[in-house]
């Protein structure tokens, strides 16, 4: 039988950690949602409320639903709010050490038979199950932006995650409403490896002022059915994000050129053009 998740844990209230938080709660799960300090739980906070008052401003959530949704999530800073979770969901910056470092204080802080899963899009789960005691129960549930509107969920077993465990990882995911694809352990799983080259040749193409941002957008909505173009795709992703993940899959991929992050992208990374999330970056944001 598959296991109960009653309660589960989200680890960083960024974008996505927001958003999977939404997921669950959605789906009447309760949530423990952590960040580290009291500002980016605030941000956290902010995000999930106006995103699911946009929901009832739109009438597709009731305002007593909206009120049970939030009532369903416990913000609190700090670890130790998940001593009784059944899952954690780490979704910190994608940064290997940074999430080597978590899962071990996961591993302390949660009851032993927790699921510990990471919302890792390129870097390597294996690595990151092996910073813990349990690495038969790590197991990558890789969410898309925007977490609440995307069906796909990609699982990612490692050679040593237990098979139960992603057969409970699957079975939640259809519960959750998501289509769950299961793949090994390799840097950009299915989506992002075959993705990410293309973003990475749209900033190519910007880069050499060969097109119009505005241009190579429409040209892959309109002539190619996409719900939008690569570079309003970029800002929706926030181009921190992109450019961790274009990195990680080149040196992680062996170094396949179409990842290597086009030096406009660091360039826009460096100037604080990250997309939507700071309010500029291929478009200007309100
Ligand atoms: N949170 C919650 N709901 C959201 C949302 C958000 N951030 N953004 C949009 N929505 C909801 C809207 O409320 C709306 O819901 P209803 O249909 O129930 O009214 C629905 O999504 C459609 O939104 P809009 O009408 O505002 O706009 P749209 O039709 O243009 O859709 C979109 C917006 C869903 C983002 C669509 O453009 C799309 O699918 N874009 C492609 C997104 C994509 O490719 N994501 C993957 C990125 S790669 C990734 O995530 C992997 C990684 O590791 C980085």
């Amino acid at each position: 039988m598959a296991r109960e998740f009653t309660s589960v844990g989200v680890v960083g209230l960024g974008t996505m950690g927001a958003g999977i938080v939404e997921v669950f709660a959605r789906n009447g799960v309760d949530v423990v949602a952590v960040e580290i300090a009291e500002d980016a739980l605030e941000r956290g906070r902010a995000t999930l409320t106006r995103s699911t008052d946009r929901a009832v401003a739109k009438g597709k959530l009731a305002p007593a639903d909206r009120d049970a949704l939030l009532g369903r999530v416990n913000f609190a800073v700090g670890l130790a709010a998940l001593d009784s979770v059944d899952l954690v969901i780490e979704a910190v910056p994608e940064r290997l050490d940074l999430k080597r470092r978590l899962f071990a204080d996961l591993d302390r802080v949660c009851k032993p038979e927790a699921i510990l899963a990471t919302n890792t899009s390129s870097l390597s789960v294996t690595e990151i199950a092996v910073a813990t005691n349990r690495p038969d129960q790590v197991i990558g549930v890789h969410f898309f932006n925007p977490a609440p509107v995307m069906k796909l969920v990609e699982v990612v077993r490692t050679v040593v995650t237990a098979p139960e465990v992603v057969a409970d990882v699957e079975a939640l995911c259809a519960r959750l409403g998501k289509v769950g694809v299961t793949i090994g352990d390799r840097a950009g799983f299915i989506a992002n490896h075959l993705l990410f080259g293309y973003l990475n040749q749209a900033i190519g193409m910007v880069e050499a002022h060969y097109a119009t941002r505005e241009d190579i957008d429409a040209a892959m909505k309109l002539g190619c059915g996409l719900p939008m173009g690569p570079l309003a795709l970029l800002d929706l992703i926030g181009l921190d994000t992109a450019y961790e993940i274009l990195d990680t899959m080149y040196r992680r991929g062996g170094r396949d050129r179409r990842h290597a992050p086009v030096p406009l992208l660091r360039q826009m990374v460096t100037a604080g053009l990250l997309g939507r999330k700071s309010g500029r970056g291929f478009y200007t944001y309100e």
